[in-house]
Order: C-alpha cells, then sequence, then structure tokens
C-alpha cells in the first residue's frame, strides 16, 4: 500500500520551517525589533537583559549565545534583537551556508568591533568550518596555513571582537567543544495560546488587518505553539475574511477559513492525520520502525522526525520506544478511532505542549 499520493509535504502551512512567503529576510515588518516589543520567551528575556546591561556597563562584546528550540520560534529575531539592543550590526548566515573554511574567515575578517555574526543551523557546520571556529570564538584571531610541504606558511590573522549568536533546532547534535564555548546558552519554548494571541493581534496591527480577541485566540491555539506558523494562518485567514464576509476576522470567521484550510482545533493538518491513522490502520497503533513509516508514507525518515514528530510528541499523540513510534490513546481519541486491540500503550513521551512540563525528547 503506497500513501504517497495523498501527502502533500511540500508547502504545507503548518510547516513550522521557513517558507518564501514567509518573508524570512530581516527587513520582515512582523519581526520585533527590540525586547520591549517581543512577546513571550520572559526567562530568555529577562536573563538577555542583564546580560546585555552588564556587557555594555563594562564596555565588552557579549559573550557568544546558543539559542536552540524547536524552529520557527524567533531565533532569528532573537539575534537581530540582541544586536539591535547592543547598538551593533547584525550579519546572517547559517551552517549550511558556509562551505569551508575560507568562507567562514570571509565572514569573520568584515565584521566590525562588536557586530553579531548569527549563524542558524550551527550543527550543520563541517568539521573544517568548527575547527577555525574554535580560535576565532576563543581568542578572535585564526591561523591560516598557505601553501605545502616547504612552501607552507602560517598566519596568525587577529579578528575583530564579536558576538556569535549559533541557533539549532537540537543542541544534541552540537559537539561538545562547541557547545562548550557558550557563555550563554538559552532554549526557547513553545508559545502559549495566549502568547500567539497577542503576537496575532501585533501582526495583524501592523498589517491592517481588523480581528478581535476571539478570532485572535482561535488562530494562535491552531498554530502549534509557533510564531512562524501564527502569522501565516492570519494572513490566509484574512483571505476569507475579505472574501466571505467584512473582512474583519472573529470567532466565526476564523473558524470557518481555517477548517476550509483543514487544519484542526489543534493545529493538526490533513498529513498529520494520515500520518497517524497509517499506524493505527497499517501498524495496529505500533511499534513501528521510523524507516518503515517514512517508506510506508513516501517521505524521508529525517522530515518525519524533524518536521511532523516533534508536535506530536509534544501534545502527546505519538510516543517513542525502543522499537519503534506507538500512537497513543490520546490520538486515536482525537481522530475518532478506537486504540488498537493489542497495540502498545506506551506513556506518552511528553505529555504538555507548554513551558515547565516540557523535557527533551532527545
Ligand atoms: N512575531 C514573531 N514572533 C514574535 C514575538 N515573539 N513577539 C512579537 N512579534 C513576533
Amino acid at each position: 500500500m503506497e500513501f504517497s499520493d495523498e501527502f502533500d509535504f511540500e508547502n504545507r502551512i503548518v510547516d513550522a520551517a521557513e517558507l518564501p512567503e514567509d518573508a524570512g529576510d530581516a527587513d520582515n515588518p512582523l519581526r520585533p525589533k527590540n525586547l520591549d516589543e517581543y512577546i513571550g520567551q520572559e526567562k530568555v528575556k529577562e536573563n538577555l537583559r542583564v546580560f546585555i546591561e552588564a556587557a555594555k556597563l563594562r564596555n565588552e562584546t557579549l559573550d557568544h549565545v546558543l539559542l536552540y528550540g524547536p524552529p520557527g520560534l524567533g531565533k532569528t529575531t532573537l539575534a537581530g534583537i540582541i544586536a539591535n539592543e547592543l547598538g551593533v550590526s547584525v550579519r546572517i548566515t547559517s551552517g549550511p551556508a558556509i562551505e569551508k573554511p575560507g568562507d567562514l574567515a570571509a565572514l569573520l575578517t568584515n565584521l566590525n568591533e562588536g557586530d553579531v555574526l548569527f549563524i542558524d543551523e550551527i550543527h550543520r557546520l563541517s568539521r573544517a568550518v568548527e575547527e577555525i571556529l574554535y580560535p576565532s570564538m576563543e581568542d578572535f584571531a585564526i591561523d591560516i596555513i598557505t601553501g605545502k610541504g616547504q612552501m607552507a606558511a602560517s598566519y596568525h590573522l587577529p579578528l575583530p571582537k564579536f558576538t556569535l549568536v549559533g541557533a539549532t533546532t537540537r543542541a544534541g547534535q552540537l559537539t561538545a567543544p562547541l557547545r562548550d564555548r557558550f557563555g550563554v546558552v538559552l532554549r526557547l519554548e513553545l508559545y502559549t495560546p495566549e502568547e500567539l494571541a497577542q503576537i496575532v493581534t501585533r501582526s495583524a496591527g501592523i498589517l491592517g488587518i481588523k480581528i478581535d480577541y476571539e478570532g485572535a485566540i482561535e488562530i494562535a491555539s491552531r498554530s502549534r505553539g509557533t510564531p512562524r506558523i501564527a502569522n501565516r494562518l492570519l494572513k490566509r485567514v484574512r483571505d476569507f475574511a475579505q472574501v466571505m464576509s467584512d473582512g474583519v476576522i472573529t470567532l466565526e470567521t476564523a473558524r470557518t477559513a481555517l477548517d476550509r484550510l483543514e487544519i484542526d482545533e489543534l493545529g493538526l493538518d490533513g498529513n498529520d492525520r494520515r500520518m497517524l491513522e497509517a499506524i493505527i490502520k497499517f501498524y495496529n497503533g505500533g511499534p513501528v520502525g521510523l524507516e518503515t513509516l517514512a517508506a510506508a508514507i513516501g517521505e524521508e525518515a529525517v522530515t518525519i522526525e524533524d518536521v511532523y514528530e516533534p508536535y506530536l510528541l509534544q501534545i502527546g499523540f505519538l510516543s517513542r520506544t525502543p522499537r519503534g513510534r506507538c500512537i497513543t490513546a490520546e490520538a486515536c481519541r482525537h481522530l475518532g478511532y478506537d486504540f488498537p486491540s493489542g497495540a502498545v500503550n506506551a506513556a506518552p513521551t511528553q505529555t504538555s505542549l507548554f513551558k515547565d512540563d516540557q523535557k527533551d525528547n532527545k
């Protein structure tokens, strides 16, 4: 049985990864510019305020900062805010974009004193690049070797002092030497519906969209704890509100629009539901190995792991056991199925969506 025809893995509206329509560039008007404008992540903000203030008082560069957590929670935005609050510029790049040590050397030598260098997906840096990142972070200098054999020469190149802000969705994937070189390590959490409603209301104000509180909460609670998804849904719901009513987003227009987009009240879309149904119907609720599941639905195992699973694990719809993925009774209830007889009733790996109850699943 092949399910892949039914799946639309491209352009998922509830994908937390950045899509072209998110206008992910630094000029995105929805991006808050300073800590006061930034909603949520209270612990992270409080700590950052202190570290930034202290660095400014001492006239020093801010220690290197590692931000980690699921995609779409505002890591790039925070890097921009850190630079703004410090009164310096930010250079934005990513692990896969820095292919050779020379690429990193070029980036570093072009920074001005005190600047912020933001490296997204920092866990994807190559070993060779990582090796020259260490002395850059520690001593603000790099040693470059040119030529071979007798002609080899080594140059010691001093760099401007800078703050590296690294971002990763998986802190566990960083090498220990890299992780240890960050003085500040901050974990971003999923947002509560209340916080997301504030973000949606703020974004609506910037985009000139009329929305009431109930409409904002409805969008927020279907956004998987993720501002990037909330802002994307806001734009789509506006389309429905304009075409189907007077343009104002209310509970009713939000509900109608999100139902039409097939995003249910927990933020699951058709792909999530079909994947969960595949586990129930074809693997008797699991356990099913990741690779087997991936082959059955025609998707890469890493995509399932990085894109689909995190949220399903977080809301307690899937659990990971040593023998594979299992559906939970809660998921069956939500989808309207009986819990398969004989299925392993593994405790959900994580039962709560929010904050303090969260644990790392890795
Ligand atoms: N837009 C996206 N994320 C935001 C946040 N955390 N605060 C305010 N606006 C946002």
